[in-house]
């Protein structure tokens, strides 16, 4: 692979807090109805974990299917810290990780991507040594790294956390992680994913029991499987790993977008309009369609990649619990409440998963959605129709909710805050737009009245940089 410099968008290759950023607004004429197709694209939290999941291996890894996403721009530029080399060709990422030059990771990236934290496994054992900042919070919780640094321990790492650093490292006669029987007190996606990660290329066997089973844990140990790693049952909630000495060169695809894909369902569902959609997994979406269902729509499988929304006239509320897979995702709480505020009767949703991620109740309340929230419950009372208002996303879900509900409002929504929804849906403007939906991004020029019009931003990401052989 060729060394050329990091080139990132512009609106991607910085920090979120730009005014440039910040004057950047999505407007949005609700009532259009949809219609057509839509193409889903692949799963941001496979992209991510997989991304980590290359340092595994010594060769080139083509990751194929990754949407250009402003997380997945941040996780490049996190295993570029670390020496290893990044090509992006089209949807395609080459990944080198052959000289990993530090073991250390840059705190300021990764306190912008907690996912950059589960670059700690793979690198724990291809160096015997990884420094980590703690991501500390975000804007949906505390989310803790107990369970990741619990089960590291378990295989024979000694794990420190100094001055906000979580270092670990192999000592004594250990020159490889040792295999374990890890019970994960939670059932966490990212610790599983750390720990399987770990664990391929430690020696002996790891299990992992309650371990999380949602699909991108089965594409990280796909992917895995795919460079030589020996592991069963993921997918299920015991995981089983044969260490491998080493991994080897793969080309792998990743999964479409499952969260993605039950955005769109709810665009169709809101907007009472059909639309279908692929690639997707159906399997993937079992707990959102049920609950789709239940509201009135009707989901048909038109093919066994391929899903059409029929919408209903009117829809029922009906109760939400977020679980772990195959519970209903938390990640389709804020979308699915968009939904709920117009349909008949009062509907309670509890988020079981995350302690604070209802941040988007404040802004559909200002659109006149009727949502009262005791703890962990949000009590959602159906109304005959919602507003159009300026809105602010508070975090990427939030972000897709607010959405959703500025294409059912009355009038115009305008929706504040889009590096959140940057993060992970690739092109939804122009997504959206294609189906006929009337919304864009503009930016408001320096007097607050000239908006020029923006398209949704891409990544050109060609991200290398000259590899040092020597671990740090
Ligand atoms: N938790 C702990 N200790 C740990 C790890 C997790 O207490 O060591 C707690 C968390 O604080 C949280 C719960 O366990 O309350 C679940 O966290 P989990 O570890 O399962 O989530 P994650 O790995 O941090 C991934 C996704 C999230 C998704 C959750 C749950 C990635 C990069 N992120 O996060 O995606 O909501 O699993 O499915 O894979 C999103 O895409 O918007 C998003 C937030």
């Amino acid at each position: 692979m060729e060394d050329r410099p990091i080139t990132l968008s512009p609106s991607l290759s910085n920090t979120h807090s730009s005014s440039e950023e910040d004057k950047t607004v999505l407007e949005i004429w609700g009532g259009a109805s949809l219609h057509g197709h839509v193409g889903i694209s692949g799963a941001k939290n496979s992209a991510l974990v997989i991304m980590a999941g290359a340092l595994l291996c010594s060769q080139d890894c083509l990751i194929r299917n990754v949407p250009a996403l402003a997380d997945v721009t941040r996780m490049a530029e996190i295993l570029s810290a670390l020496g290893v080399k990044l090509e992006r060709q089209g949807n395609s990422l080459l990944v080198n990780a052959s000289h990993i030059a530090q073991s250390k990771a840059p705190y300021e990236l990764v306190s912008q991507l907690r996912a950059s934290f589960f670059v700690i496994g793979p690198l724990l054992a291809r160096l015997g040594v990884a420094r980590i900042p703690l991501p500390g919070g975000c804007a949906i919780g505390a989310r803790p790294v107990d369970l990741h640094v619990r089960g590291l321990q378990a295989m024979g790492a000694d794990v420190q956390i100094d001055h906000g650093i979580v270092n670990a490292y192999l000592s004594g006669r250990n020159k490889r992680l040792q295999g374990a029987k890890i019970y994960l007190d939670y059932p966490s996606v990212g610790a599983t994913e750390t720990l399987m990660m770990a664990a391929t290329l430690a020696e002996g066997e790891t299990i992992i029991e309650n371990a999380a089973q949602e699909p991108e844990v089965a594409d990280l140990a796909n992917f895995c499987r795919a460079m030589g790693a020996k592991i069963r049952g993921a997918g299920t909630n015991t995981i089983t790993i044969l260490g491998v000495p080493s991994l080897h060169t793969t080309d792998y695809a990743i999964v479409p977008d499952r969260v993605e894909a039950g955005t769109f369902l709810v665009a169709g569902a809101i907007t009472h309009s059909e639309i279908s959609l692929s690639p997707v997994v159906p399997d993937h979406l079992t707990a959102v369609i049920a609950k789709l269902q239940a509201i009135g729509a009707q989901i048909i499988e038109d093919a066994p990649n391929r899903l059409r929304i029929v919408p209903g006239h009117r829809y029922v509320a009906t109760d939400i619990e977020t679980l772990p897979y195959p519970g209903f995702p938390t990640d389709m709480q804020a979308p699915l409440m968009a939904l709920l505020t117009l349909s008949d009767g009062d509907s309670v949703i509890t988020e079981t998963v995350f302690e604070n991620r209802f941040g988007h109740v404040a802004e559909l309340t200002r659109m006149g959605a009727d949502i009262r929230v005791k703890g962990t419950h949000a009590i959602v009372r159906g109304v005959p129709m919602l507003s159009g208002a300026p809105v602010v996303a508070t975090d990427l879900r939030a972000s897709a909710s607010l959405v959703l509900a500025g294409l059912a409002a009355q009038g115009k929504t305008t929706v504040q805050g889009l590096h959140h929804l940057d993060r992970g849906y690739e092109n939804l403007t122009a997504k959206l737009q294609k189906l006929g939906a009337n919304l864009q991004r503009t930016q408001l020029g320096a007097d607050g009245d000239s908006p020029l019009v923006l398209p949704d931003p891409t990544i050109v990401t060609t991200v290398t940089k000259p590899g040092v052989t020597k671990p740090a």
